[in-house]
């Protein structure tokens, strides 16, 4: 069945345009906190199939766990968004990151190496050093929260706020230009972005902004880790000043947003099932179990891992040719009755650890130590402080991220 589409799985209530023409990708969710039924549906009936692309092209869509670890641990499958074939989201992302090229879109061995460079930097070790600062963190973005008094945007004044802060931390950005970086991000994680406006903000943020800054950071050195990058790398040779710009983008971007929405979205769900967050007010011991489950229960990444084929591969009896693009879905895979038994309940107290919303394999994410410790902060205070919160509109007035690369809740106002 190469190249053709896959017959229709029963049940799918798809229009007749359908029945000849793949389903767009993404399909739509019918509930904001699950993912898009036809995934579900994909995964049931066992077969691959090709979705279409906002371009008109035809990805194979994997939706099972095992085949998920498989695809994304397969060196036949490669992260090169250079190579012809890759499954871009927009019309910019090929152009803006084929001009930048990050770890997350290379293949060995130069991933490798460039990820080698980074490991220490974000080792577990590294990061539950940093545990305190998160704290203080948390802390007084709550305290601020505590005194302006709800109604607010949970993910104006605390959501977004966290990994911001803890990154330009980490990295020696100012925080002050987080408005600057955060608006150019947006633009290039956005389905609908052109290639016109993915190369104006690509270039506002790395050749304007981010060359500016390792320039004065190769002047004048401090404790950070572009400062050590600069030093270690950089001026040893070993990373070219574009690639290190392209380094720093990944960084200050990778970890915002992905944050941000599991906080927010981690909330909301807390708060539809107030018997698990009254289970967590008792037993605050469970709040790292529990961040476990909501990231395998809401997977932000809801693009998927994004991957072309290098040689013919088989899969589930289908043959993926050399130059097909793949898209694996970590939020259909984590929610596989093969791999969590009750799939669709949200249960804090199951072992939930082995989900994929951090990825697998070699690109599996770099910053998850410090993601770990920044939704373990930020639940176990937000319980601890504001045990009564609830939200401050009705739940089915709040509006979802669908054109996003990583999908959550545009504003979440609550009080408590
Ligand atoms: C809840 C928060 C987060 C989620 C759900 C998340 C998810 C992911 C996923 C799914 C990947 C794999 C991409 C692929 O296979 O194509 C990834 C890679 C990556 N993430 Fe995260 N991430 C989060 C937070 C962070 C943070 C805080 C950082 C810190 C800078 C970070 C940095 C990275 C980097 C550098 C990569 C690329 C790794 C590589 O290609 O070798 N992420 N992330």
């Amino acid at each position: 069945m190469t190249g053709t589409t896959a017959p229709v799985p029963a049940g799918s209530g798809r229009c007749p345009f359908h029945e000849v023409e793949p389903p767009a990708f993404p399909c739509p969710r019918a509930n904001p906190l699950n993912p898009p039924p036809y995934y579900g549906e994909l995964r049931d009936s066992g077969q691959l199939q090709k979705l279409r692309l906002w371009d008109g092209s035809l990805a194979w869509i994997i939706t099972r766990y095992d085949d998920f670890r498989a695809v994304v641990s397969d060196p036949r499958f490669s992260a090169d968004i250079t190579r012809e074939g890759y499954p871009t989201v927009n019309a910019g992302m090929k152009v803006a990151r084929g001009k930048y090229p990050s770890l997350i879109t290379m293949d060995a061995p130069r991933h490798t190496r460039h990820r080698r460079m980074l490991t220490g930097e974000f080792a577990v070790k590294r990061m539950e050093a940093y545990r305190p600062k998160i704290q203080r963190i948390v802390t007084e973005l709550i305290d601020a929260m505590v005194e302006h008094g709800g109604p607010l945007d949970l993910v104006e004044h605390l959501a977004l706020p966290i990994p911001s802060l803890a990154i330009c931390e980490l990295l020696g950005v100012p925080y002050e230009d987080h408005d600057f970086f955060q608006a150019k991000a947006k633009v290039l994680a956005s389905h609908k972005t052109s290639r016109e406006e993915a190369l104006a903000a690509g270039h506002e943020l790395c050749e304007v902004y981010l060359r500016g800054l390792i320039r004065k950071k190769d002047a004048h050195p401090e404790d950070d880790i572009l400062s050590r990058l600069v030093v270690k790398q950089l001026r040893t040779g070993e990373l070219s000043e574009d690639e290190l710009i392209s380094m720093s983008r990944l960084l200050l971007i990778a970890g915002h947003e992905t944050t941000a929405n599991m906080t927010a979205m981690g909330t909301l769900l807390l708060l539809q099932h107030r018997e698990q967050w009254e289970a967590l007010r008792a037993d605050p011991a469970l709040v790292p179990q529990a961040v476990e489950e909501m990231l395998r229960f809401l997977d932000p990444t809801h693009s998927g891992r994004r991957r072309v084929a290098l040689e013919d591969v088989e899969l589930r009896g289908t043959t993926i040719r050399a130059g097909e693009g793949v898209i694996a879905l970590g939020l259909s895979a984590n929610r596989d009755g093969n791999a969590f038994p009750e799939p669709d309940r949200f249960d804090i107290r199951r072992e939930a650890r082995h989900h994929v919303a951090f990825g697998y394999g070699n690109h599996q994410c770099l910053g998850q130590p410090l993601a770990r410790i920044e939704l373990q902060t930020v639940f176990t205070e937000l319980i601890r402080r504001l045990p009564g919160l609830k939200l401050a509109v009705p739940g089915d007035s709040l509006h979802f991220k669908d054109e996003m690369f990583v999908y959550g809740v545009k504003e979440l106002p609550v009080q408590w």
